[in-house]
C-alpha cells in the first residue's frame, strides 16, 4: 500500500487506508524517538527544501528534526532573509531552488492554495505546512496520531474543535481526517467564528462549551487570532475567555476526565487556562512529539515510495 498523491496537499479527499498507513507508519518511528540514536538512513541522498514565507515555530523546527532523522540533507528558507524581500514571487523562488537539484518541499505559506499551486509548477514532492486558512495536514495527522495513542482508536470517539472554526487551517484538517476516521466531530464557537455550512458534513455546531463539554471525549482548542478581535468578530478578549475560555472549572462539570489539546501557540487564560494546559488532562506536548513522528512518516512514504 502507498500513498495515491505524490504530495500532501491536504487530508481532503484521503482515504482511510491512507491516513491509516501514515499513522500506522508513524508508530515505528515515535519508537525511533525514544531511542538513544535517532538517525535512520531511508532519506540519505535526497535533499528536503523548507520554504517558510509565515512564522512558525512548532511546525518548521518539526519537519527540520523529521528529515534530519531520516538523514535527507536540509535547506531552511525564510521570506525575510531572501530575495523575496526582493518581490520575488513564489513560482521563481520554488523554481529556482529546484534547479538546485532538490527532491521534496516543505512549504508554508499565508495564500490558501499555495501548496497546492506549487506542486504544479515544481517536480519535487511538496508537502503543505499550512497553507492560509485552508489546510494544515501534518497537524491534523499528529493530532489524530495523540487521540489514537491516548483512546486506542478514532472510530466513534468525541472530539469537540473550540474556536475559530472560519479561519482555521488546524480545524478542516481535523474536521477532514477525523470524519474519515468515523469519529463524531463537533465544534463550538461564537456565530461570528462558525461557517453555516459545517451542519452539511456532519459536524454538530455548538455555541455554549457548557452544552458541549457533558459529552466530548477530547477538546481541541484552537488559538485566537488576535486580530480577529479588530476586524469586530469579537468584542474582547475578555469576554471571548469568559464564554468561550476552556477553564479547569468547565471541564470539572464533565461526568469524565476530558482530555485537552491545542495546536499551539497557546494565549494564556486567553482561550485555554493556563493551569489546565499544564494539567495532567493535557496531551499538548505529545501532540509536539508526535509531531516529529507523524513528519517523519509523511516524509517517509512520500520521499521513498511516491
Ligand atoms: N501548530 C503550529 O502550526 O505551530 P507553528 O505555527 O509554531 O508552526
Amino acid at each position: 500500500m502507498k500513498l495515491h498523491s505524490r504530495h500532501l496537499l491536504g487530508l481532503e479527499g484521503m482515504s482511510k487506508d491512507e491516513l491509516t498507513l501514515i499513522l500506522d507508519t508513524a508508530v515505528s518511528f515515535r519508537e525511533i524517538l525514544d531511542r538513544p540514536i535517532k538517525k535512520v538512513p531511508p532519506l540519505q541522498g535526497k535533499t528536503v527544501v523548507n520554504l517558510f514565507f509565515e512564522s512558525s515555530t512548532r511546525t518548521r523546527i518539526s519537519f527540520e528534526l523529521a528529515e534530519r532523522r531520516l538523514s535527507a540533507d536540509v535547506v531552511s528558507f525564510t521570506a525575510a532573509a531572501s530575495s523575496v524581500s526582493k518581490g520575488e514571487t513564489l513560482k521563481d523562488t520554488a523554481r529556482n531552488i529546484e534547479a538546485m537539484k532538490i527532491d521534496m518541499v516543505v512549504v508554508r505559506h499565508a495564500a490558501p492554495g499555495s501548496a497546492h499551486f506549487l506542486s504544479k509548477v515544481v517536480d519535487a514532492n511538496v508537502i503543505n505546512a499550512g497553507d492560509g486558512g485552508h489546510e494544515h495536514p501534518t497537524q491534523g495527522l499528529l493530532d489524530m496520531y495523540t487521540l489514537r495513542e491516548k483512546f486506542g482508536a478514532l472510530e466513534g470517539l468525541r472530539v469537540c474543535i473550540v474556536g475559530d472554526i472560519t479561519h482555521s487551517r488546524v480545524a478542516r484538517s481535523n474536521i477532514y481526517g477525523l470524519l474519515t476516521m468515523g469519529a463524531e466531530v463537533s465544534v463550538c464557537g461564537p456565530e461570528t467564528l462558525i461557517p453555516r455550512e459545517l451542519g452539511k458534513f456532519g459536524v454538530q455546531v455548538y455555541h455554549h462549551l457548557e452544552e458541549v463539554i457533558p459529552k466530548v471525549d477530547a477538546l481541541n482548542v484552537l488559538r485566537v487570532q488576535l486580530e480577529r478581535q479588530k476586524s469586530g468578530l469579537f468584542p474582547s478578549m475578555r469576554e471571548y475567555h469568559r464564554f468561550f475560555g476552556v477553564t479547569k472549572e468547565k471541564v470539572s462539570r464533565a461526568p469524565k476526565p476530558i482530555t485537552i489539546m491545542h495546536p499551539g501557540p497557546i494565549n494564556r487564560d486567553v482561550e485555554l487556562s493556563a493551569d489546565l494546559a499544564d494539567s495532567e488532562h493535557s496531551v499538548i506536548l505529545q501532540q509536539v512529539t508526535n509531531g516529529v513522528a507523524i513528519r517523519m512518516a509523511v516524509l517517509y512514504l512520500l520521499g521513498t515510495t511516491n
